[in-house]
């Protein structure tokens, strides 16, 4: 059985991927996270009990505890999710992106060269390290085109500044050391267990709490929208069977404005929590001050995962956000502790000791 580590798995992609490893594969999952704002072990209570997976609290940037996990667990392989993700955090404190995302990166890859150059050379070949990123590293698009893997790096965020940065150590650490690295940039993730500060979620769970929903500048901005559990699925292909040293983009195939996005919100909840007064949800919505430096576009092409790993979303994006719609409405205790800030609680209890790394 190989051991797999797998940081900041206790975030909205990281969970995602940790549940459909331990239900699709036979790795040993080793998960590090901090556990930020955004890291929540109940989101991984389907795997709570599984032995194939541990949980250790750990911050990326602590060099001596890395090593420490490294040695003990003898991994053949290291998925990289942990960073800070919000945009409009960036903005309002860029502190804490610079020093996961860059300085969390680098302190990861020297952990995982040293580990790596002392393996023997058949593990050697195998072992893999690979890099989750953004399409937000690419910039903004005009009305047409789409970012592939040849467009050039043009960043415009704290955050996106942050993920770009980390993205070209990744590529130095192949380039100059021989890690066998890989890289992944994928568009806006939506689904189950996603924290509500991003768009989909906050807006969702506003409207039923019959609070504005908070549309920056006209809504007309545009996202190429992947249900999470589809990323999650590209991310094992690529791990598996990736080409050592390349990139890979992963897209929905799904652009909408923020306007569409959230009538087609507003419609689903009309539809199957209607409001108590038979009004739309749509009465709800209010223009606010625009994100500075918003980017206008994002648009993916995966051309190259669906013609080299025959990846392809299973979800599109009606059928995405129903799910994600229901499950925010079945389940109102996950969401209740995510906004209490109660889920830290919950980890101390339900946690028990002999599943943590
Ligand atoms: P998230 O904010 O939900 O989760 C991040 C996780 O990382 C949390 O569990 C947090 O506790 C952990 N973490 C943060 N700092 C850490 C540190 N110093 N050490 C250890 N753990 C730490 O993020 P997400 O939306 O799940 O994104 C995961 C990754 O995917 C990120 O690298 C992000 O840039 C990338 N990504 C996200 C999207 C998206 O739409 N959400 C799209 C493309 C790429
Ligand atoms: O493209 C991938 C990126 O998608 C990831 O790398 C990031 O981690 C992830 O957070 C996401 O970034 P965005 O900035 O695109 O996502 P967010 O949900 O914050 O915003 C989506 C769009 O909705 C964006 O155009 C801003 C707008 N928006 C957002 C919020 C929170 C609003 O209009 N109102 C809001 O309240």
């Amino acid at each position: 059985m190989q051991t797999l580590f797998i940081t900041g798995g206790a975030g909205f992609i990281g969970s995602a991927l940790v549940r459909l490893l331990i239900a699709e594969s036979d790795y040993r999952l080793v998960n590090i996270d901090k556990l930020t704002y955004a890291g929540n072990l109940e989101s991984l209570a389907a795997v709570a009990d599984d032995p194939r997976h541990l949980f250790s609290r750990t911050d990326i940037c602590d060099r001596a505890a890395l090593d420490a996990l490294f040695s003990r667990h003898h991994p053949a392989g290291v998925i990289h999710l942990a960073a800070e993700s919000h945009v409009d955090r960036s903005i309002h404190g860029p502190g804490d992106f610079i020093q996961t995302n860059i300085v969390g990166t680098y302190t990861l890859l020297e952990a995982s060269r040293a580990y790596w150059s002392g393996l023997a050379e058949e593990e050697k070949r195998g072992f893999r390290f690979h890099h989750v990123s953004t399409d937000e590293v690419f910039g903004s698009l005009g009305e047409t085109g789409q970012f592939s893997e040849t467009t050039a790096y043009d960043p415009r965020s704290p955050y996106s500044a942050s993920k770009a940065a980390s993205d070209h150590l990744v590529r130095a650490w192949h380039h100059t050391y021989g890690l066998p690295v890989l890289a992944t940039n994928c568009s806006n993730n939506y689904g189950p267990y996603h924290f509500p500060e991003k768009l989909i979620p906050l807006m969702l769970l506003n409207a039923l709490d019959g609070k504005p929903l908070p549309i920056y500048g006209k809504g007309d901005n545009v996202r190429d929208w992947l249900y999470v559990e589809d990323h999650a699925r590209a991310l094992k292909r690529v791990f598996e069977g990736g080409r050592v040293g390349e990139t890979y983009c992963i897209g929905g195939n799904a652009e909408r404005t923020n306007m569409q996005v959230v009538d087609t919100l507003c419609e689903l909840l009309d539809r199957f929590r209607p409001r108590a007064d038979g009004q739309s949800y749509r009465t709800q919505k209010t223009f606010v001050a625009d994100r500075p430096g918003h980017d206008r576009r994002y648009a993916i092409d995966a051309g190259k995962l669906k013609t080299e790993l025959d990846w392809s979303p299973r979800e599109s994006f009606a059928s995405g956000l129903e799910k994600t719609v229901r499950w925010y409405l079945d389940h109102p205790d996950w969401v209740s502790h995510v906004r209490s800030g109660e889920y830290q609680t919950w980890l101390e209890r339900n946690y028990a000791e002999r599943r943590t790394a």
